[in-house]
């Protein structure tokens, strides 16, 4: 069967569907994005993703390209001709076309929309995952990490880094030693205190669906959470470590620039949190 994108108003063959050289979204990365997880043919924290959505355009001034009920219509609709009832829908908006200057077009562009979906098999015990290895990396980012803009090169360039050092993920750590987050997730520990660590919301970070759903998931279990900022060292003494994204769910770090976190297996804390992540995403409907 063949894979369908939804591109500016068409369902379009995904091979062969393309946009315009004058796309904004091509020439500056003026542009913004959505991944949300879609399980058993529902689309998991749809609200929360659209309000980021929302916020990311809002911030750039870039209008929403659809009533928010026909934009979940797309999705919806994407899904359906792609047959994806496990996986995730990906949505792109950029300014639109316009002749290349990079301050705002004087007339009002339309914005650019792109939908698709790619199916994912989400993983049922929790005891599956054997922990993923990380290097940290200068986070060399702008200062609005917490726009989930298109321009990612820096995280382009972490992942490669990493994945050239066999490693997962790679986490960016800030001039002050702290780390602000992965290439392409949320950075969490568990202090020696036992207590719950991520950095708060701020421009540092994208503040992650599932970021806010572990801490929602957290909070109600009786954990003790604390959201500051930690650093490499305390990283490295950690009684856990683990990171947090719509693919990756809940994922333990092992090992960090090749030194083992503990003793270097997943901890208690994180499987325990990523059994109710993967029951939120069985559970969940589209809210
Ligand atoms: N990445 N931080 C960054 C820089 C991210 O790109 C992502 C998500 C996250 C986690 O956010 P969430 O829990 O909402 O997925 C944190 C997506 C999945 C991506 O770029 O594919």
């Amino acid at each position: 069967m063949s894979r369908i994108a939804y591109v500016n108003g068409r369902y379009q063959l995904h091979g062969a569907a393309s946009v315009a050289i004058d796309d904004r979204g091509y020439q500056f990365a003026d542009g913004v994005y959505e991944v949300a997880p879609v399980q058993a043919g529902r689309i998991i924290d749809l609200k929360a993703h659209f309000d980021r959505l929302g916020n990311s355009l809002g911030t750039l001034r870039i209008e929403t390209p659809a009533p928010w009920p026909a934009l979940e219509l797309i999705c919806r609709e994407t899904l359906a001709r792609n047959r994806v009832a496990d996986g995730i829908v990906y949505m792109q908006v950029t300014r639109g076309v316009a002749p290349r200057d990079h301050g705002f077009p004087k007339t009002p562009t339309k914005p650019a929309l792109v939908v698709s979906a790619k199916p994912m098999a989400w993983p049922t015990d929790p005891a599956q995952d054997q922990g993923a290895a990380i290097v940290t990396t200068p986070d060399v980012r702008w200062g609005r990490c917490d726009i989930k803009a298109i321009g990612l090169l820096p995280n382009v360039l972490a992942k490669q880094q990493a994945r050239e050092a066999g490693a997962f993920e790679a986490w960016f750590v800030r001039a002050d030693r702290t780390i602000a987050e992965g290439a392409s997730t949320n950075a969490w520990i568990v202090d020696r205190g036992g207590r719950l660590v991520t950095r708060p919301l701020g421009p540092e970070i994208l503040p992650g669906i599932t970021r806010a759903t572990v801490l929602r998931l957290a909070r109600a279990a009786g954990l003790e959470v604390v959201e500051r900022p930690f650093g490499v060292e305390e990283l490295l003494t950690a009684h856990e470590a683990f990171l947090t994204s719509t693919t990756a769910l809940v994922r333990a770090v092992v090992a960090v620039d090749g030194k083992p976190i503990a003793n270097g297996h997943p901890g208690e804390i994180t499987r325990q949190l990523r059994g109710l992540c993967l029951a939120h995403y069985r559970d969940a409907g589209s809210a």
